[in-house]
């Protein structure tokens, strides 16, 4: 199949192309949209052929559950078995917006969506493309990131074309988006909710209007013998192809460490690459430098992760050394994403030691 691929501004949907694209997926077919998070890979999300379809197009494990995204705040009901509270007032607070929430799912839900479970994740999305679509489409889009499992996901339309081209009808490209980095995902069935998976919506925001939360430990390391609660997190994700490392200390400490690694990677011959803050990022000797922005800068810093890890691929960097970054606010997020690109390997710049934790399960 040939994708169709259609550009438009982010405030002025294409409404044309947004209705066909509408089309395509109450007909069952496949369409690639911008999100403020990431590029997700749409489906009509109570159409269990086209989940079927979604999993293939991504070439992504079938136990792996879809976030259902809706586009108007009365069509939560129809998938869900009941609406606690608590979700009621998350929603008011961040809906729209980068925040998905599992709910026990309702009969309507296949459980070709959610991948076998009896929850249903759902997202309302901040993007005016986003909601046009999902409007056209019949109020349901289940979507992972519209990416091919295994690489990082997309942030701007060319990424989604390089990964998915021909094997969907269509994609709507609006460039970059906003944040950089999927969704919050808060599981609303237990008590005190918990975060599954950390992201533009922090800890502090969500307590801030519900109070106690609590946080599934495996998002910021890893647990011998423990599972992530979101499925999907226990994939080795957003991986860059070369080996990647992360180094941790201070500034000037994992300054020497990571020219020290960068130097000897060379001598063996290695095509070397490094991820640093436009700070420090001048000192490093490597063939492909990512200036990751400014320290204090963690938006910019999320924003700009994904694309960063894909053009070490285009560049074919063999191993790439990247610096810490603050686990404050979204910075956990990135930081989260980081570990799990770098299989948790992680060097202690400074203390003789070295720390790696990337054997333990
Ligand atoms: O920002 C986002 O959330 C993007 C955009 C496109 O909306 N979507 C996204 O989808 O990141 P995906 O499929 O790449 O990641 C969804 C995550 C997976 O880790 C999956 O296992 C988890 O959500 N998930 C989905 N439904 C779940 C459920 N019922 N229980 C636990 N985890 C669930
Ligand atoms: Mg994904």
């Amino acid at each position: 199949m040939e994708t169709k691929w259609i550009k438009m501004l982010e405030d002025e949907p294409d409404m044309p192309a947004v209705k066909e694209a509408g089309h395509i997926i109450r007909n069952g077919g496949l369409v690639a949209f911008p999100t403020e998070t990431v590029y997700g890979l749409g489906g009509d999300g109570l159409n269990r052929e086209a989940a079927k379809k979604i999993y293939s197009a991504k070439g992504r494990p079938s136990d792996n559950p879809l976030i259902i995204h809706i586009a108007d705040m009365e069509d939560l009901k129809m998938l869900t078995k009941e609406i606690p509270e608590k979700a009621k007032r998350l929603a008011e607070a961040f809906w729209p917006g980068p925040l998905t929430m599992i709910f026990h799912k309702s009969g309507q839900v296949p459980f070709e969506t959610t991948g076998g479970l009896s929850t249903v994740a759902v997202r309302f999305p901040n993007h005016p493309v986003a909601l046009a679509f999902i409007k056209e489409s019949g109020g349901f889009v289940a979507a992972p990131s519209a990416n091919t499992s295994g690489r990082p996901s997309p942030t701007s339309g060319i990424h989604v074309y390089e990964d998915l081209q021909g094997r969907i009808e269509m994609l709507l490209d609006s460039g970059e988006v906003g944040i950089g980095i999927e969704s919050t995902i808060i599981d609303m069935t237990v008590e005190p909710p918990m975060i599954l998976r950390p992201g533009f919506i922090t800890e502090e925001m969500l307590s801030g209007v519900i109070g106690n939360i609590a946080v599934d430990s495996t998002t910021q390391k890893q647990i011998a013998g423990m599972a992530p609660k979101a499925p999907g997190m226990k994939y080795r994700h957003y991986a860059p192809r070369g080996e990647l490392t992360i180094v941790s200390g201070s500034s000037k400490e994992v300054k020497e460490k990571i020219n020290g690694l960068l130097k000897a990677a060379k001598e063996k011959g290695l095509r070397t690459g490094v991820i640093g803050t436009e700070e420090n990022i001048r000192f490093y000797q490597a063939d492909i430098k990512m200036n990751a922005g400014r320290k204090e800068d963690e938006l910019t810093i999320a924003r700009r992760l994904y694309s960063m890890l894909r053009e070490f691929d285009e560049k074919q960097a063999d191993v790439i050394y990247s610096e810490a970054f603050p686990g404050t606010g979204i910075g956990q997020a990135v930081m989260n994403r980081l570990l799990k690109a770098a299989g948790h390997k992680v060097i202690q710049a400074g203390q003789g030691g070295e720390k790696d934790d990337s054997n333990r399960q």
